[in-house]
């Protein structure tokens, strides 16, 4: 079968108030019309041309493209007849039906279309909408049927009499056209109230002519909210939202708090994951099986393989957690690490751009930038990779199997040799051969009773500090009644 996608996505979206282009308003991360152009996608079509209008180069721009997807320009919003007809010359030497879409509609979903689409068929229509039940029609085009309950016309709500605007059945901006049907859109008028070119009005230009046309009530009042406003976007929104938590329930995902969680529309998630409340995972992500996502943290554009554990209050942005790694309470994985298979990272810990070998471990307040780290190598408390001189950063290289002490700084660029060990509050500035033992520290003293010394001579400070204060005292009270004698004296 012949089919070909368009989407009209050229309006400009002014009941938004936004200077964004309504169709790049986002749902869980990606754009609207990413939505509706994945959904007739699945289609399989010929292709898929989006008309787009202002902004057109960030709309190209946003959006990730199937290679069927092609653009085209309405240079001038002038309605939803005249934004399909500019997509009529590339359709040319097309011949089948022409599934149209509003761009503002990203909830539709595929198997709602392709039960429309077969409707269409079967039925051998010229023409065909799909129309749904709206418990309120707000501002829907309605249904015109006549007493036998053929379809006559679509009527805007603002085009609407009190009698026509009680009907409920309303168009929800999807049509099947053959191609031989879309030269009726030139016969499209514009609405002189609003200067417009309703696509709507190819309904009762059809009709008029004696085609054979219908519209199949289908599917959920749900999916087909068209958003023009921001209130549409948060209730579309919200359905998105559990639409996308029901998708990986029925995965085998647990949800603690589903209600609490954001997941973009594009994250995977893996079978007997569990996700605690509170939980953000944004853009591309994916998250293996069985992994734990405590509560309170953030992932961004990263990879959490099998059965890795992410503790409370993390935040994880474009990078790789290994199998059976564990991170957090209160890491931080800045862009660009790799947290090796069983490896962890713990309370106060910050990594940036660093690759941590398997069962490597960073427990506690740490800083690793610009690092390679080897295999099972302990970090100490405290340790800072000092990987920036003021103007420029230097890679620390780490090998496997050193023992890093607590309080260490490495100042980069440096390497610590393999299954060497750096004693505790070392600041090291060379490179560490293999297996030695690098200690920086100044050498202990210790001074025998010297507290004892030192709490002796307090008290001789203490008890000859009070005495002078005493004796201050003494004469600072009689120099004031000196002073209250002379005042007395002056006033007689
Ligand atoms: C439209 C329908 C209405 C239907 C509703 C479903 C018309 C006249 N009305 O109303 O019957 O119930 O959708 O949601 O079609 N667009 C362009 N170029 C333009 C104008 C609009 O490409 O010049 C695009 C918009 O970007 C949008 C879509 O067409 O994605 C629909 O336009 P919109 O203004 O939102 O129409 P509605 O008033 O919602
Ligand atoms: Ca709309």
């Amino acid at each position: 079968m012949n089919l070909a996608g368009i989407v009209l996505a050229a309006g400009l979206g002014k009941r938004m108030n936004s200077s964004l282009p309504k169709v790049l308003h986002t749902l869980h991360g990606a754009p609207m019309l990413q939505y509706v152009v994945d959904t007739l996608q699945k289609l399989k079509p010929e292709k898929i041309i989006a008309v787009i209008g202002k902004h057109a180069g960030l709309i190209r721009a946003s959006m990730q493209n199937p290679g069927t997807l092609s653009y085209v320009e309405q240079r001038e919003p002038k309605g939803t007849g005249d934004a399909l007809l500019q997509a009529v010359p590339y359709l040319k030497n097309f011949h089948g039906t022409a599934v149209v879409v509003n761009g503002d509609t990203p909830l539709i979903t595929e198997k709602t279309i392709r039960k429309f689409l077969t409707q269409h068929r079967r039925k051998k229509h010229v023409l065909s909408l799909l129309s749904f039940i709206a418990a309120d029609p707000g501002s829907y085009g309605r249904i015109m049927r006549d007493k036998q309950g053929n379809v006559m016309s679509i009527v805007e709500n603002r085009d609407a009499t009190a009698t026509q605007s009680e009907v409920r059945e309303v168009n929800s901006g999807v049509y099947a056209i053959e191609s031989k049907a879309l030269r009726l859109l030139k016969e499209i008028k514009m609405n002189k109230a609003t200067g417009e070119y309703y696509l709507t009005d190819i309904v009762h230009i059809a009709r008029d002519k004696g085609m054979a046309i219908d519209a199949f009530c289908i599917g959920s009042e749900d999916e087909f909210i068209g958003v023009n406003t921001r209130q549409d976007l948060d209730k579309a929104g919200s359905l998105m939202k559990f639409r996308i938590i029901g998708k990986w329930c029925d995965h085998g995902v647990t949800f603690i708090d589903a209600g609490s969680v954001f997941i973009s529309a594009n994250s995977l998630i893996g079978q007997g994951t569990i996700i605690y409340p509170n939980v953000h995972i944004e853009g591309a992500t994916k998250i293996g099986r069985r992994c734990a996502i405590f509560p309170n943290v953030r992932i961004l554009d990263s990879i959490i393989e099998d059965d890795a554990t992410i503790k409370d209050s993390t935040l994880i942005e474009k990078s790789i957690v290994k199998k059976k790694a564990s991170v957090g309470p209160f890491a931080h994985i800045r862009p660009g690490c790799t947290i090796g298979e069983n490896a962890k990272i713990g309370n106060f810990v910050e990594v940036k751009n660093a690759m941590i070998g398997p069962d490597t471990k960073a427990s506690h307040l740490s800083y690793l930038g610009d690092a390679k780290i080897g295999k099972g190598v302990n970090i100490g408390a405290g340790t800072i990779i000092c990987n920036y001189d003021g103007f420029k950063k230097h890679i620390t290289s780490i090998e496997n199997n050193v023992f890093i002490g607590s309080d260490s700084q490495l100042i980069a660029p440096v390497t610590i040799g393999q299954g060497s060990i750096v004693g505790a509050g070392s600041t090291i500035t060379k490179d560490v051969p293999a297996n030695a033992l690098a200690l920086s520290r100044v050498e202990q003293t210790n001074i025998e009773n010297w507290t004892l010394r030192r709490k002796k001579s307090r008290q001789y400070v203490v008890d000859s500090k009070q005495q002078r204060g005493s004796r201050q005292y003494v004469a600072d009270s009689r120099q004031e009644k000196r002073k209250t004698k002379t005042r007395h004296k002056d006033k007689d």
